[in-house]
C-alpha cells in the first residue's frame, strides 16, 4: 500500500505540487491524469526519491519510506519513465537487467530473467535480446521499457506515459497486454497518462489532478457518475455518457427475467401477462424452430397489436460484453435488443435499448450540482 500523506513540492518560488495527500491499496492501480505541468511526472519522482518532497512524506506499507535506503526503495520500485528512456548503447538484454545487476543476481539468473520478461510482454527472446533499442520500433521498445521495470518483481509500479507515442492499435495491445500480465501479478501501480479513456480503461482509482493540487479521487464509475466540478467534467469530456457504455457489462444492465412465450399461443400469453401486472418489461418469443423474438410488454398496451411491434432477436452476446459493445451491435443491424447467453444452465437474460438509456441516465442524473456538456 502507498500512502502519500501531504506530498509538496517547490521549485524556488514555483509550487509544482502543492499538498497531495492520496492512498493506493495494495495490488491496485491509481491513474494520475491531468493537463502537461500539472505535476504528475513530479509526483512520481518524489515517490522514487529522485526528488526530496519540500514537504509531507510517503508511505509505503505504513513505513515513512524515509526511514528505507534509498537502493532498496528503488529495487522494490519498478519505473517505466515517459519516454521510454532506455540506454541507446546497451542491447536490450543489458538495459532490461539493469536492476538485477545492482541486486547482484547472478549471470544466470539473470539471463534467465531476461527471456522470462520478453516473454511476457510478447516479445521474441531469440529475435530481441542482442538487439539495440534504435533497432526496434516505438512499440517494442515500450514493451522493454515495461519489461525493464518489472525486472526484479518490485511490488510497486510507477509507470509514467507508458503507452504513449504509439499508434491507437498498438496502444490498444500494450494495453490489454498489461491488463492481463496485472492479473497475475496484482502490483500496487501509478500510472499517469494524458488521456481519460486510458484512465478509464486501466484504473481502478482516477486521481485528477490540476497545477499541483488533486481535485478528485475516485474510481472511475464514480468519477463518471459524480464529477466534482466543471474542470472534471469537462476533463471527462461531453461524451460521458458514452464512456459509461464501456464501464458496465451487459449483465449488469439486462433484465435477467423476462417471461419466455411461444410463438403459436403469443396472443394469449401477452394478454395473460398483463392482466396479471406485469408492466414494462420485455418478452422473449421463441417459435418452433427455437427462433426468437421480442416485444415490449408497454408498447403493447399502447399500440395493441402484437403484429406491429413484434421484432427478431438475432443478435447474442456474452454477459461479459461491454454495453457499448451491445450498442455498436444494436445500430448496426438496426435492433433494440440483443440477446446476453446465460452461464451454464442459467437463463439467458435480453439488454434493450431502453433499459441501456434508463440505467445510464439514472447514473448522469445523480450527478449533484453543474450538469455536464453544456
Ligand atoms: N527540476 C525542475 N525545476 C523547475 N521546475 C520544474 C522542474 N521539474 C518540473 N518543473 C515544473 O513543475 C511543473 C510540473 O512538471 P511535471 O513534469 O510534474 O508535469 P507533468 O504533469 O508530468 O506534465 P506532462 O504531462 O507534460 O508530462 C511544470 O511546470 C514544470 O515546468
Ligand atoms: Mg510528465
Amino acid at each position: 500500500m502507498i500512502r502519500l500523506d501531504g506530498v509538496g513540492k517547490d521549485f524556488g518560488d514555483f509550487t509544482a505540487v502543492r499538498e497531495l495527500s492520496l492512498e493506493i491499496p495494495e495490488g491496485k492501480t491509481c491513474v494520475m491524469v491531468g493537463p502537461s505541468g500539472c505535476g504528475k511526472t513530479t509526483t512520481m519522482r518524489i515517490v522514487n526519491r529522485l526528488i526530496e518532497p519540500t514537504r509531507g512524506t510517503v508511505y509505503i506499507d505504513g513505513e515513512d519510506y524515509k526511514k528505507k535506503k534509498v537502493e532498496i526503495l528503488r529495487r522494490d520500485i519498478g519505473y517505466v519513465i515517459q519516454e521510454v528512456g532506455l540506454f541507446p548503447h546497451r542491447t536490450i538484454a543489458e538495459n532490461i537487467s539493469t536492476t538485477p545487476k545492482l541486486a547482484g543476481w547472478d549471470d544466470k539468473k539473470i539471463k534467465k530473467r531476461v527471456d522470462e520478461l520478453l516473454d511476457l510482454v510478447e516479445l521474441d527472446p531469440d529475435e530481441n535480446r542482442n538487439k539495440f533499442p534504435r533497432q526496434l520500433s516505438g512499440g517494442q521498445r515500450q514493451r522493454v521499457g515495461l519489461a525493464r521495470a518489472m525486472a526484479a518483481d518490485p511490488p510497486v509500479m510507477l509507470m509514467d506515459e507508458p503507452f504513449a507515442a504509439v499508434d491507437p492499435i498498438t496502444r490498444e495491445n500494450l494495453q490489454n497486454m498489461f491488463l492481463r500480465l496485472q492479473r497475475k501479478m496484482k502490483k500496487t501501480i501509478v500510472f499517469v497518462t494524458h488521456d481519460i479513456n486510458e484512465a478509464i480503461k486501466m484504473g481502478d482509482q482516477i486521481a485528477i489532478l490540476k497545477q499541483g493540487e488533486l481535485v478528485q479521487a475516485d474510481t472511475p464509475e464514480e468519477l463518471l457518475a459524480n464529477p466534482k466540478n466543471q474542470f472534471v467534467a469537462d476533463f471527462i469530456g461531453v461524451d460521458r455518457a458514452i464512456k459509461i457504455l464501456d464501464l458496465f457489462s451487459t449483465d449488469e444492465v439486462m433484465w435477467t427475467e423476462a417471461p419466455v412465450i411461444k410463438k403459436q399461443s403469443m396472443q394469449d400469453e401477452a394478454r395473460k401477462l398483463i392482466e396479471s401486472g406485469e408492466k414494462g418489461i420485455p418478452v422473449i418469443v421463441e417459435d418452433e424452430q427455437g427462433k426468437k423474438f421480442w416485444f415490449d410488454l408497454d408498447e403493447l398496451e399502447k399500440e395493441g397489436s402484437l403484429e406491429d411491434i413484434i421484432r427478431p432477436l438475432e443478435i447474442t452476446l456474452d454477459p461479459t460484453n461491454s454495453i457499448k459493445l451491445a450498442m455498436a451491435r444494436m445500430l448496426e443491424h438496426n435492433n433494440d435488443a440483443v440477446l446476453i447467453k446465460g452461464e451454464e444452465d442459467e437463463e439467458p437474460g435480453i439488454l434493450t435499448l431502453r433499459g441501456i438509456r434508463n440505467y445510464v441516465y439514472r447514473i448522469c442524473e445523480s450527478s449533484p450540482g453543474e450538469k455536464v456538456g453544456k
